[in-house]
């Protein structure tokens, strides 16, 4: 049968092996790379991928056909870790984390989430919509085709369910898939923070089922960290989120080394976000457990500190480790996945190789969406990046400018000369 569309003469391909499962250890540092390729699309799906002439039998007088020739394709960008839906910015607090003042200190006064929960809840639907919306036009023209979109920046429940119902109606209106995880349990609300029992009670007893019962979310994440949600009190808010349905998450070591990694490891988490201060115990727990590790440079550059994910040693001990901008107001504002993939690069020595795979195979299995999208596999998502770059070296190594040249969305162009169109 003929193709609807042909994209040819690829300078370089970049697929991702896939066995229907993450890639980890060595197998992160694989790939099939192709030159002169094809990729043929059929009712937006991938029909057949090679090398060379395009075969007689995918062309009739229908199909369209782009040469792409000097430039470098790569399946859609997974971004699995964001903050997407949340009121205002806060450039407020910048001056004072310049001159010293910690992250965890800004939250300990009030500030930090906090401030985004009372921007948040003075939001309207349309204008929490309208702000998200743009947000997710800036991923897609820098690749971005899939992403998550956390909650909790709410902590009760009518700012809660009005976050996950935009993040529904963007998945419904946007060409980026939106993937839901309700994270009510982001921080201790103000007015309940002497009786934080109140708070988790009110998570487990309703928030938690009404999310599943209503399915707001596919996921269940909690901020376990120094004087936020105690390891003690993650394991009962994550044990209630199973029983409901929900597969976990948890925002681990990401400040202090506090355990999550173990627990993320001891409940079988799907994943385990930033890991700046896992221990090693945690490392190879995880790595039994089969837990991705989805780690977040931008937000440690953001926080101006040193202490990167140790992602190597993680690599070497055999975890599958994806890669996210956790795009947020607060620890790491900005939307762009390829400063994300140049930090994984540079600030944590991970090759070319390793930085696509944790954006597109691994990306896609820490969401769930590994059996349809992350790879070229026939009978997949046409998610597609056309990067105007020669090779995937160029583009880790060309560094803070915007290489996506075309991005396609389950066959459709949906960005040409860095425009969503
Ligand atoms: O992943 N750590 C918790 N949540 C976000 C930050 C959210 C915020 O500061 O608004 C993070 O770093
Ligand atoms: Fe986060």
């Amino acid at each position: 049968m003929s193709a609807d569309l042909i994209l040819y003469n690829i300078g370089e391909l970049f697929c991702p092996i896939d066995n229907n499962e993450p890639l980890r250890g060595q197998a992160m540092n694989t790939a099939k790379i192709m030159h002169n390729a094809y990729i043929a699309i059929k009712a937006g799906k991938i029909q057949a991928i090679g090398e060379g002439e395009v075969p007689e039998s995918l062309i009739s007088n229908e199909t369209q056909k782009r040469d792409l020739s000097g430039l470098t394709v790569t399946p859609g960008l997974i971004d699995s870790h964001t903050h997407l839906v949340h009121g205002g910015s806060r450039e407020n607090e910048f001056s004072m984390k310049l001159n010293g003042v910690s992250y965890l200190d800004i939250l300990a006064a009030g500030g930090g989430i906090l401030s985004t929960v009372n921007a948040t809840k003075t939001s309207t639907f349309d204008e929490l919509y309208t702000k998200a919306k743009k947000s997710l036009d800036t991923m897609l023209i820098h690749g971005t085709t899939t992403v998550e979109a956390k909650s909790g920046y709410g902590l009760e429940w009518e700012t809660e369910e009005k976050q996950l119902k935009v993040a529904k109606k963007l998945n419904e209106d946007h060409p980026v898939e939106v993937v839901s995880t309700f994270m009510g349990a982001h921080a201790i609300p103000t007015q309940l923070k002497e009786n934080p029992e109140e708070f988790i009670k009110e998570l487990t007893e309703f928030m938690i089922p009404e999310v599943s019962k209503h399915s707001l979310a596919e996921f269940c994440d909690v901020f376990c960290e120094h004087g936020v949600f105690s390891v003690e009190q993650t394991r009962r808010i994550l044990q209630c989120a199973k029983e409901n349905n929900l597969k976990i998450k948890i925002h681990a070591d990401e400040i202090v080394s506090l355990g999550g990694a173990e627990l993320a490891a001891e409940m079988g988490a799907h994943s385990a976000e930033h890991l700046m201060a896992a221990s090693d115990e945690g490392i190879s727990l995880m790595a039994k457990n089969n837990v991705i590790a989805n780690l977040l440079p931008g937000t440690t550059f953001s926080l101006m500190k040193t202490s990167y994910a140790d992602a190597r040693k993680m690599i070497e001990n055999n975890l599958a480790v994806a890669l996210s901008t956790d795009y947020n107001p607060g620890s790491c504002p900005t939307e762009n996945i390829q400063l994300i993939m140049q930090l994984g690069s540079l600030a944590m020595k991970m090759s070319p190789i390793e930085v696509f795979n944790a954006v597109t195979i691994n990306g896609a299995h820490s969401l769930g969406r590994g059996h349809e999208t992350g790879s070229f596999e026939v009978g997949k998502n046409a998610d597609i990046v056309v990067f105007d770059a020669p090779n995937i070296d160029y583009i880790l190594y060309h560094f803070g400018v915007n290489h996506v040249k075309e991005v396609y969305k389950n066959g459709n162009l949906v960005v040409q000369d860095r425009r969503v169109i």
